[in-house]
């Protein structure tokens, strides 16, 4: 067995692993041992994860003695609605799947999200397991118990939290995504540096040519570095009354720019990209943080792949944008901005001033 990570999510009964590793989907009837209520199970993937992973991950919980079942959804973020979700109950009613199936997920994030939401919500909650293999759900969106859907009225509107029983990283698996894809996911991982944590940002300014030559060292290193971030502010805060808005850096902006431009326009972590340049500057504009600060960040996107211009909508249509987003209060715009780098704070209190500034 070759070495893994392994992380312990805390939150009390509802604790899980986190195993992070190379060659990992190879190695899961010995890291899943004990992970599953009954002998049924069934993969949720994609048609584009599917012919490349599907067979190895079969086989491994086949060896388990498991009997596996798998449903295999098209691939894009306009089918993470509730049609496509109830391809999925319906391959569960039709294998007569009972309360102790296990969903697992197999794919990035949209197939992880919908994934968890069915497992939430299959006769009112089954186990599901996350084997993400794609950065951005590697080092964000499989850790946590964020799930749900889309609404043709807003992204992520349907939705849950509820926890996996485990994740798997195969970092091995980030091998066949696209170079954009892969760019997508350092956006959230550059993310992780700048709400509270500036050695990885310098850790990930040195390092970051060895993670766009996919080193895997370096990757399990970067992904194992999020995990930890992320599931220190999960166990502090699981179901986001407030720390956990941090995450969503750059998200208040990116949002906008996704729904602005229409879903798929730009990926979800080129959006966040440019909407951490955008809170960068309004932080800016704010005396909050210096030019070189700006300067730095902005260069680590770029040595990324990533966009650090935000596309022009017109400050109107990104401020009606805005408004549709889960952390707003009060109907009052809740923004992620800086402190200087690795020190992020939650506010409404930005002005319509810095606002016009960095929109228009
Ligand atoms: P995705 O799931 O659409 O995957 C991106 C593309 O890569 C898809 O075409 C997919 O089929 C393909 N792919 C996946 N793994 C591959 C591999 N190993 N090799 C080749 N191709 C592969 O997108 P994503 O970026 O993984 O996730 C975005 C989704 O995650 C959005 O729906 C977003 O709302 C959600 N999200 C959720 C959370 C959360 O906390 N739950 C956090 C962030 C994002
Ligand atoms: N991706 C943001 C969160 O999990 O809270």
């Amino acid at each position: 067995m070759t070495e893994h990570i392994s992380l312990h999510l805390d939150l009390g009964e509802r604790s899980y692993p986190i195993l992070i590793g190379k060659d990992l989907l190879a190695q899961l009837p010995v890291l899943l041992k004990g992970k599953f209520k009954s002998k049924h199970a069934m993969i949720v993937t994609n048609e584009t994860v599917a012919p490349l992973y599907l067979e190895a991950v079969l086989r491994a919980l086949q060896a388990m003695g498991m009997e596996v079942t798998h449903v295999v959804l098209p691939d894009g973020e306009q089918y993470k609605d509730s049609q496509h979700l109830d391809l999925i109950y319906s391959a569960l009613l039709a294998a007569r799947c009972d309360r102790k199936t296990t969903l697992v997920a197999l794919g990035g994030g949209v197939v992880g999200d919908m994934t968890g939401y069915a497992a939430a919500t299959y006769m009112r909650g089954i186990p599901f397991i996350q084997i993400p293999t794609t950065l951005l759900s590697q080092v964000d969106s499989s850790v946590g118990g964020k799930t749900g859907i889309n609404h043709p009225l807003g992204k992520n509107m349907i939705g849950a939290f509820y926890q996996p029983k485990a994740v798997v990283a195969d970092v091995s698996t980030l091998m066949t995504l696209p170079d954009r894809e892969f760019s997508a996911g350092l956006a959230e991982v550059i993310k992780y540096g700048l709400i509270d944590d500036l050695p990885l940002f310098e850790w990930l300014e040195q390092n970051m040519a060895r993670l766009m030559s996919r080193d895997i060292a370096t990757l399990t290193e970067a992904v194992a570095w999020c995990c930890r971030n992320k599931a220190r502010i999960v166990a502090a805060d699981e179901t986001e009354g407030g720390v956990r808005a941090l995450l969503n850096l750059g998200h208040t902006f990116g949002h906008a720019i996704e729904a602005g431009m229409g879903y798929g326009v730009w990926l979800h972590g080129e959006a966040v990209a440019a909407g951490m340049m955008l809170a960068a500057a309004a932080s800016q504009e704010m005396g909050l943080l210096r030019a070189d600060e700006l300067a730095r960040i902005k260069r680590l996107l770029e040595a990324a792949g990533l966009p650090v211009a935000a596309p022009s909508l017109g400050v109107a249509r990104y401020i009606e944008l805005m408004q549709v987003d889960k952390k707003n209060d009060a109907g009052r715009i809740r923004f992620i901005m800086m402190r200087g780098l690795a020190n992020a704070f939650i506010t409404d209190d930005v002005s319509s001033d810095v606002l016009n500034k960095v929109l228009s």
